[in-house]
């Protein structure tokens, strides 16, 4: 990797102890110091860790202010940002805060090279910033661009949820996957029930199909047997709403999440994008290498 000059500010936040310590000897020239939220039992029982600690401890700040907007918490109540739930995500309020801290300006660019949720994109584009970011798990690179994406008015969006539950039920054509997470999690007529709108919104085509689909994975937590527990899924013993009632107020939360977004970002201007990609790989687009104003993300926790 080639070191980087131009990147000023970088915030990379951490929430259980684990730190990017790369980034400081990529982009040298970083002004802001690193923020992080470690606990001290981290450091001492990891001496690689300690090592790096010390070559990099000018960087680093800890700012235990921060500590409730390292969460995905406070997005659970804001409208896009909690669409599909992200526990590992942090908060709209974070970005905020840093953008602030670090005074950037409409049309700065700022880099996310794990996007996960898209907490950073989002928050950039209703800032008027413009920001690109990576990550490497498809479907993390699908709900960040549903949720950054320009979608159709909403009468358009309206008129495909009414033709979707015109739709009286069949039997499905296909089945999910028969492994045994997916039978413990979910009941088979709860299965069935979510291939038959699976392959309706299939039908459909693209953005709806992309805006539906959206929908439907954001449900499913919900109408499973599970609950997330950290990086894990608990089997829980629970009533569960079925599929169409849970998809249709979903879909139609959504649409009025979009109209209150719209109205937020009508001004800004901010631009977004993402990509699937290893950040790894710095695989950022040509015409941004030296161009990045600030990097904003949460990578990857590798405690478990
Ligand atoms: C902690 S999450 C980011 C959460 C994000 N800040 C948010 O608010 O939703 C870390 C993300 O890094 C992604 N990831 C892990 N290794 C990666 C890699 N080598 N390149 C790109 N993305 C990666 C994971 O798929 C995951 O989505």
């Amino acid at each position: 990797m080639k070191k980087k000059d131009s990147i000023t500010q970088s915030a990379f936040i951490m929430q259980e102890g684990i730190q990017l310590d790369f980034a400081v000897e990529y982009f040298p020239s970083v002004s802001k110091k690193i923020v992080t939220s470690r606990s001290a039992a981290d450091l001492e029982s990891n001496v690689e860790r300690n090592v790096l600690e010390g070559r990099y401890v000018d960087f680093l700040s800890e700012h235990p202010d921060y500590r409730q907007l390292v969460t995905y918490v406070p997005n659970k109540t804001i409208p896009i940002y909690n669409w599909f739930k992200f526990k590992e995500g942090f908060s709209r309020q974070l970005v905020i805060n840093l953008a602030a801290k670090f005074g950037l300006q409409n049309g700065a660019i700022v880099y996310d090279p794990f996007v996960g949720s898209g907490t950073t994109l989002l928050a950039c584009k209703e800032l008027g910033l413009a920001a690109i970011g990576i990550d490497m798990l498809p479907a993390a690179v699908f709900v960040s661009q549903a949720k950054i994406a320009d979608w159709p008015n909403r009468d358009i969006l309206l008129e495909a949820v009414q033709k979707l539950f015109a739709i009286p039920f069949k039997t499905p054509n296909s089945t999910l996957p028969q492994i045994r997470i997916i039978s413990l999690a979910f009941p088979a007529e709860v299965q069935e029930e979510i291939m038959f709108f699976k392959e309706q919104i299939d039908s459909f085509e693209r953005p709806i199909r992309d805006f539906l689909l959206l929908g439907l994975l954001s449900i499913l937590e919900s109408v499973s047997l599970t609950s997330k527990d950290g990086q894990f899924l608990r089997l829980v013993d629970k009533p569960i709403p079925s599929v169409r009632d849970a998809l249709q107020a979903m879909l139609l939360s959504m649409i009025s999440d979009l109209s209150a977004m719209r109205a937020l970002t009508a001004k800004a201007k901010g631009k977004a994008s993402v990509l699937l990609g290893d950040a790894r790989d710095l695989c950022l687009p040509a015409n941004l290498h030296g161009n990045v104003d600030a990097v904003i993300t949460s990578p990857p926790y590798l405690n478990r």
